[in-house]
């Protein structure tokens, strides 16, 4: 394997050992805005709280990009945030933080090695909590538990216990345990020392103050009963095997528990240790002929996001790429696999939310952002040296359809530009047919927010307002010539061909559906979502 700087392998296994790649997922309202926040605040990165994640109302924002964002005070696109914390280096790649599903989150899931899972107390396992296990577990990710808001009154912890075990097939292997109930929260024990971390509230979660550890006899004559019950509940966690155990971790078996309030920087620091001591560093990438590339081999990354106009002064294209293998050097040429054509990486940035660094370096784990690399799509793979081609990302069946036109008729050209443009970034799934014509296509989405996103950089970006039109489908199937054909005569069924030549049946309910399938069994109707259905056709 080459490695054209004379750079040796070991350097690159060095610092890609030294990587944690991870993404905070959650419900909505769960905090995931509020530790991501601390995270940072806790690992040094930021000084002030607030300075991340601007929710309405509270200080200035970095990772939220656009005016609706802003407006709404949520995430909608994605940052990838590197800190350093003790020796390894930590790369948060954030995730859209609104109530719908999109496209976005599955992907930002695939650059990453572990997922922070939090859960919120009081409410338990919410229905994207759920999505998202399920999404982890086709990833093979490993998923790090934290309870969060534990300083309100929430459920049991031993119920919150059986609940991910019964309904994720996960088993829960806590590495803190409440002492207090949730709501009298006295601290935790930190079940692999045995001391007893006590629960001191900073206010707002603005200062990273170091928890306060005390011995187990000094809590037990301070907190009496309350300690008793929380050894007796941790002893009984160990005697049914839920202590932790990396290779099962690793294996996707089990996931580990914390218990935080994120809030008041309650646990975040603990969150911060268990990523370096267990979560996993950048390994070698299976590629789509299912070898796996070695980090220590030559230059190779992914493009799992592609970004315009995150910086309303200086429009620009971004493509976001996971480093999967070798060194990233600014200014090298690498390889578009798509198309086999050298691509120039001159304008290479890490993305600090809307602060920008100019990235002279990278290494597996690490996320660059390519910018003017508008030759690139997601899914792209680039490399240096042998070639590689990483396995194309899923796209998920669309479950809500609308269609669109522009608005002023004159401005047609930057209408067809833009939604080419979105449709390029994965923003949006694009259809067209004959019968609608081209200055008609029909948008498909995994969540409505996708939608307005569209909408809004139409508007702003492109010059070229939309009005748009939801269409009555909920379900799109994968057909082929002779199939469309037939279906052509069922004036409940549209089909329509999207942008990347797959022909797609749509339905408006599923008893449709069977109703074609019963009365034409002949017919190719597929699942459309490449290995992983039973997430896209949830509800
Ligand atoms: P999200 O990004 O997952 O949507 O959640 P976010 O961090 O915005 O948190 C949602 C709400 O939960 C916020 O309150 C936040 O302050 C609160 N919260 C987060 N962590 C904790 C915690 O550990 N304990 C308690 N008690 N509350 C927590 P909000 O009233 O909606 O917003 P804000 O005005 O407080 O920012």
């Amino acid at each position: 394997m080459t490695q054209p700087t004379g750079l040796s392998a070991p350097e690159v296994l060095t610092e890609a050992r030294r990587r944690r790649t991870f993404a905070v997922i959650s419900h909505p309202d769960a905090g995931k805005s509020t530790l991501t926040e601390a995270l940072l605040l806790h690992a040094r990165a930021i000084t002030t709280a607030g300075a991340t994640h601007g929710k309405a109302g509270r200080r200035g924002t970095v990772s939220d990009w656009m005016a609706m964002e802003q407006a709404r005070g949520i995430s909608v696109t994605s940052a990838a945030i590197q800190f350093e914390y003790r020796d390894a280096v930590i790369n948060l790649v954030d995730t859209p933080g609104h109530a719908d599903f999109s496209e976005d989150t599955f992907r930002v899931l695939s650059a990453v090695d572990a997922a922070v899972m939090l859960v919120d107390a009081s409410k338990g396992l919410e229905v994207q909590t759920m999505k998202l296990f399920e999404v982890c577990r086709q990833r093979n990710l490993p998923v790090i538990t934290v309870i969060n808001k534990w300083d309100r009154p929430g459920a049991e912890a031993l119920d919150l216990m059986d609940e991910i075990r019964r309904r994720t097939g996960l088993i829960p292997t806590p590495l803190t345990w409440p002492v207090g109930i949730a709501g009298d929260f006295r601290g935790v024990i930190d079940r692999s020392s045995h001391e007893f971390v006590r629960f001191t509230r900073t206010a707002g979660g603005a200062k990273a103050a170091a928890p306060e550890r005390v011995s187990a006899a000094v809590a037990a004559a301070d907190e009496g009963d309350a300690w008793l019950t929380a050894t007796e509940e941790s002893e009984l966690l160990a005697e049914e095997n839920q202590d932790h155990d990396e290779a099962r971790f690793l294996a996707n078996e089990t996931t580990p528990v914390l218990f935080a309030a994120a809030v008041l920087g309650f646990g975040v620091q603990h969150i911060l240790d268990t990523l370096v001591d267990f979560a996993p560093a950048a390994e070698a990438r299976e590629d789509a002929s299912g070898s796996h590339r070695p980090v220590g081999s030559a230059f190779s990354g992914f493009v799992f996001k592609v970004q315009s106009g995150m910086n309303a002064s200086h429009r620009d294209h971004v493509a976001f790429v996971r480093v999967c293998s070798g060194q990233f050097r600014r200014g090298m040429i690498v390889t578009h696999a798509a198309s086999g054509r050298p691509f120039a990486t001159k304008y290479a940035q890490h993305l600090f939310g809307r602060e920008r660094e100019v990235a002279d370096e990278a290494w597996p784990g690490d996320i660059v952002g390519l910018v003017n690399a508008s030759a690139l799509r997601v899914g792209d793979s680039i490399f240096e040296g042998d070639p590689v081609e990483y396995p194309p990302l899923p796209m998920f069946a669309p479950e809500h359809f609308r269609v669109v036109r522009s608005a002023d008729t004159s401005k047609h050209k930057q209408f067809r530009r833009g939604i080419d443009q979105l449709d390029h970034e994965g923003v949006i799934q694009v259809m067209r047919s004959e019968l609608r014509g081209d200055q008609a296509p029909v948008l498909g989405a995994v969540g409505p927010m996708q939608f307005e996103v569209v909408e809004e950089r139409m508007t702003h970006d492109f010059g070229a307002a939309i009005r748009s039109e939801a269409l009555p489908y909920q379900i799109a199937r994968r057909t082929d010539r002779e199939s469309a054909e037939i279906l052509g005569h069922d004036r409940q069924v549209e089909v329509l061909m999207r942008s990347d030549g797959t022909l797609l049946a749509l339905f408006s309910t599923v008893w449709r559906l069977r109703n074609t399938v019963r009365d034409h069994p002949e017919l190719l109707l597929e699942d459309l979502a490449t290995g992983s259905p039973e997430v896209a056709a949830a509800h």
